[in-house]
């Protein structure tokens, strides 16, 4: 049996979608199991890039199952326009299996949440704009529409009448604007219903009986631990549960079915959006890490903030998500900078702590203690075929960030594509 969890340990594009894409091969199916088209993973193989929001990064795999669970949030838009993109590259996209039981994200959705960031002016989050904070709001609040109602002509109209008057009144009333008329929605709705009609099923029996017959089985987080609506920096944060545990609600798998959490960590840390962020760099350091490691979101093209490597936050995502090991990416991007460092402690108004603090206001107090570690060059590291080929500073780091985060690291990611990853330990 192995079902693996990838969970990403910081605030998102840790290069979840780089580790999904390459343990693929030795998988049998791959999971989302949360987010929506908030998410962007880019993975690159051979050279051709893909840009993945809602599809598992299991995809470009031939003859895996991609399973979008009932915990996503779809955008039908989005989602058609990735399987044509896909299908127009060469790729075999029939292993892609949607669930009856995942929300469909509305126009309105989007709309408000434009009109909703407006309106938070200096306070505002940052969202990525996609409708998917007001879509989780919806599904909570129990009006939601889901991807079962979308294949039910007459069921998708009877919800979307209420509804859309509900959404329409609140647009108008509160923010000024036009909103969206029934037979639009409807004609446009029911056109994406009929293009994803063919790749619906219960995704739940699917997983479970995979999982039970000993297939292999990763389940592909979005964003990341800090941004875990319970568990991250709220209120700057994402409406779902990007944690382990969001695996088992969002593909509706037992506790005890998950074997392995291979926690995602990008070599230093970055973060989109508001909220704090004790190891940010906002000098010239941060601005060379950030062009050289092509810091802009995959999905709204945003500068990314960059910091340095913070272990005290690492270690509580390794609590949060019970991580087994560690896949740490972007090594390459560290080289040539110089020394490197790891924050190792917080010094706060009430003294110096390695303990991660209680609530996000004390984390926005924190100065951060580093430890200064020997950098690496670009050549040794565009070099190494192997962990025991890579410079001896570049092992060093990796055994740091092991001792401090009390996990093993069994992939080292060292280039964007597929091909530069370094794997130390099998992680099936
Ligand atoms: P995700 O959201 O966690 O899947 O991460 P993103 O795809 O949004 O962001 C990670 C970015 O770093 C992408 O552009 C990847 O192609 C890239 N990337 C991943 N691993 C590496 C690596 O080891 N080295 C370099 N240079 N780029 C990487
Ligand atoms: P992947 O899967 C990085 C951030 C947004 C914002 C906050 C809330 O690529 O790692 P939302 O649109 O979710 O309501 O925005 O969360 N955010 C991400 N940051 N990577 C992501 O996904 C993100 N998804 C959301 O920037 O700060
Ligand atoms: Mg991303």
């Amino acid at each position: 049996m192995a079902a693996v969890v990838i969970v990403g340990m910081q605030f998102g594009d840790e290069g979840k979608g780089k580790i999904t894409d390459y343990l693929s091969e030795r998988a049998d199916m791959v999971v989302r199991y949360q987010g929506g088209s908030n998410a962007g993973h880019t993975v690159v193989v051979g050279g051709e890039e893909y840009r993945l929001h809602l599809i598992p990064s299991g995809i470009l795999t031939p003859g895996k199952i991609c399973v979008i669970a009932n915990g996503v949030v779809i955008d039908p838009a989005v989602l058609i326009s990735e399987i044509d993109g896909l299908a127009s590259r060469g790729h075999d996209v029939s292993g892609l299996r949607i669930s009856p039981a995942a929300h469909v994200l509305m126009p309105y959705h989007r709309r408000l949440d434009e009109m909703e960031e407006e309106a938070r002016g200096a306070n505002r989050i940052g969202t990525t704009r996609r409708g998917v904070g007001p879509a989780y709001v919806d599904k909570y609040s129990r009006s939601g529409i889901r991807i079962a109602d979308l294949m039910d002509e007459a069921s998708f109209k009877r919800r979307l009448e209420v509804v859309l008057e509900e959404k329409n009144t609140l647009l108008r009333r509160l923010y000024g604007d036009d909103g969206f008329r029934f037979g639009e929605v409807c004609e446009q709705y029911l056109g994406y219903a009929r293009r994803l009609r063919p790749y619906v099923a219960d995704t739940v029996p699917i997983v479970n009986e995979a999982v039970r017959s000993g297939k292999r089985v990763l389940f592909e987080g979005a964003q990341g631990t800090f941004l875990d609506v319970d568990h991250g920096t709220y209120p700057y944060v994402t409406s779902s549960s990007p944690t382990a545990g969001g695996a088992c609600v969002g593909a509706g798998v037992g506790p005890t079915v998950i074997d392995k959490v291979l926690g995602a960590v990008k070599a230093y840390t970055s973060r989109v959006g508001s909220g704090p962020f004790p190891t940010e760099l906002t000098d010239e350091m941060g601005s060379r890490i950030r062009d050289k490691g092509k810091e802009y979101g995959t999905t709204t093209g945003r500068p990314r903030r960059i910091g340095w490597l913070d272990a005290v936050m690492l270690r509580r995502a390794a609590v949060v998500n019970g991580v087994t090991a560690l896949a740490v990416t972007k090594m390459d991007t560290l080289a040539g900078i110089g020394t490197v460092k790891i924050c190792t402690g917080y010094r706060t108004p009430w003294g110096t702590t390695t303990d991660f603090p209680a609530t996000p206001d004390d984390l926005a107090s924190c100065e951060p203690v580093y430890e200064e570690m020997e950098g690496w060059r670009d050549e040794e590291i565009a070099s190494a075929s192997s962990f025991e080929t890579l410079p001896t500073a570049v092992r060093r780091y990796v055994s740091r960030v092991e001792e401090l985060v009390g996990a093993r690291v069994v992939l080292l990611s060292v280039g964007r594509d597929r091909s530069r990853t370094l794997c130390l330990e099998d992680v099936f």
